[in-house]
């Protein structure tokens, strides 16, 4: 059987340019494993630009630096969009290159946000992972939540607002704002990575924290904090019939909650130390959760919930907050790419990585095959006329 094509897409024009380096480079080494797909490296780099090269698939190009002086011998990629997506190289004997399916490997912006599945869709091309609106959702925190709630999903009290409606009239906002009771959390919406996020105490800290979240966002939302915290996280495939790894419990406490460092450097370079805890893309980890059976039961069940409320098909990481003292489960976030897949957790759950690449190959194909089946051309006479 010939090999399948698949292109994975990585870096881009986002804060996580570099993580992506990493989810796209392992989703490669796992695809090239498995022997049935014939992968092909595209990479975006922080300007924009896209390139292909078998070099690409080495991440010592990346973390030896070597990268910038490579990528300016290189003539940037065209990519053909019609009935499917084409790649070609520049050169003197142009070369197209026919992708049968494509792997999103970029998180954060124009990419993860539901711009690069924009691109897929036109081209009617398979790809894995979450679909536009889903995408789209994810990235933005409040709607996230509004929709999850408006499906029954418990989340915690929230507010949200415009930079600008704080910029053009704080007052009414902070009256908004009394509906809270603190502690509260600031967070521009977009965002990840504990970027411009702040835990305040009252209200004397307040205007600050949103000061600086504006400074990163044109949306603010601001939650209140919940107690007896502990946090899980749940990674989701399927489309339909869904499959879940262990429910998660990063070790973190609500004073030293997340930020980037905790999340990716220090965890990084850190060796599990037994004991069922794991290093993986957020540092220290449970897995699985500490939690009573019930809690756990109810925490994979929420986070199907979320899922499906959502519209999430391939894959997903779904955050949530859990109250254990009221013995509450709240969504906190989705993550429609989780960082390396979130492989590190599959594996515990009995996966491999080379198993869970495939399957969503697979699953992409399937979703695609069925959209196909949707009648998208209708006959009208409305032309006649003119
Ligand atoms: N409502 C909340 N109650 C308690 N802790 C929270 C709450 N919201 C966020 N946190 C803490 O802040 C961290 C970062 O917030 P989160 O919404 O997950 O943003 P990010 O996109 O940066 O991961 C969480 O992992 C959690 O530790
Ligand atoms: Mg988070």
């Amino acid at each position: 059987m010939e090999k399948l094509t698949v292109a994975v897409i990585f870096g881009s024009r986002s804060a996580e340019h570099d993580v992506s380096i990493i989810t796209g480079i392992s989703i490669i080494k796992a695809l090239d494993l498995s022997g049935k797909y014939e992968s092909v490296p595209i990479y975006i780099d922080k300007k924009g630009r896209w390139f292909s090269a078998n070099e690409l698939k080495d991440i010592a190009l990346f973390s030896s630096g070597r990268i910038e002086g490579f990528l300016n011998k290189q003539k940037p990629i065209l990519i053909k969009v019609g009935d499917g997506l084409q790649l070609m190289k520049q050169g003197l004997k142009p070369k197209l290159l026919n992708i049968d399916v494509v792997f999103p490997a970029t998180h954060g912006t124009h990419g993860e946000d539901g711009e690069l599945m924009g691109l897929l869709e036109m081209a009617n091309i398979p790809y894995v992972g979450c679909d536009v609106p889903s995408s789209a959702i994810a990235m933005d925190k409040a709607l996230a939540k509004i929709i999850s709630q408006s499906q029954g999903i418990l989340t915690s009290k929230f507010v949200w607002f415009y930079a600008d409606e704080f910029n053009n009239s704080q007052k009414q906002i902070i009256t908004r704002l009394k509906e809270l009771k603190y502690p509260l959390f600031v967070k521009p919406v977009h965002l990840g990575s504990s970027i411009a996020i702040s835990r305040v105490k009252d209200e004397s800290e307040l205007i600050n924290a949103i000061e600086v979240a504006a400074h990163y966002d044109n949306k603010i939302i601001v939650e209140e904090a919940v107690n007896s915290l502990i946090e899980v996280t749940v990674p989701i495939v399927g489309n339909e019939s869904l499959q879940l790894a262990l429910v998660e419990q990063p070790l973190t406490t609500a004073d030293n909650f997340f930020d980037f460092d905790t999340k990716y450097i220090r965890g990084g370079g850190k060796k599990s130390n037994g004991g069922g805890k794991q290093t993986g893309a957020q540092g220290y980890s449970k897995l699985p959760a500490d939690l009573p059976k019930e809690l756990y039961l109810l925490a994979e069940n929420t986070a199907k919930d979320v899922y499906k409320a959502i519209g999430c098909s391939g894959i997903a990481r779904i955050d949530l907050l859990i109250d254990s003292k009221a013995e509450k489960v709240y969504f906190n976030e989705i993550n429609p790419l989780p960082g390396s897949l979130y492989a590190h957790n599959w594996r515990e759950a009995g996966k491999s990585t080379v198993n869970l690449v495939s399957e969503l190959v697979d699953l992409a194909k399937e979703k695609h095959q069925k959209k196909q089946r949707l009648q998208t051309v209708f006959d009208t006479n409305y032309l006649k006329q003119y």
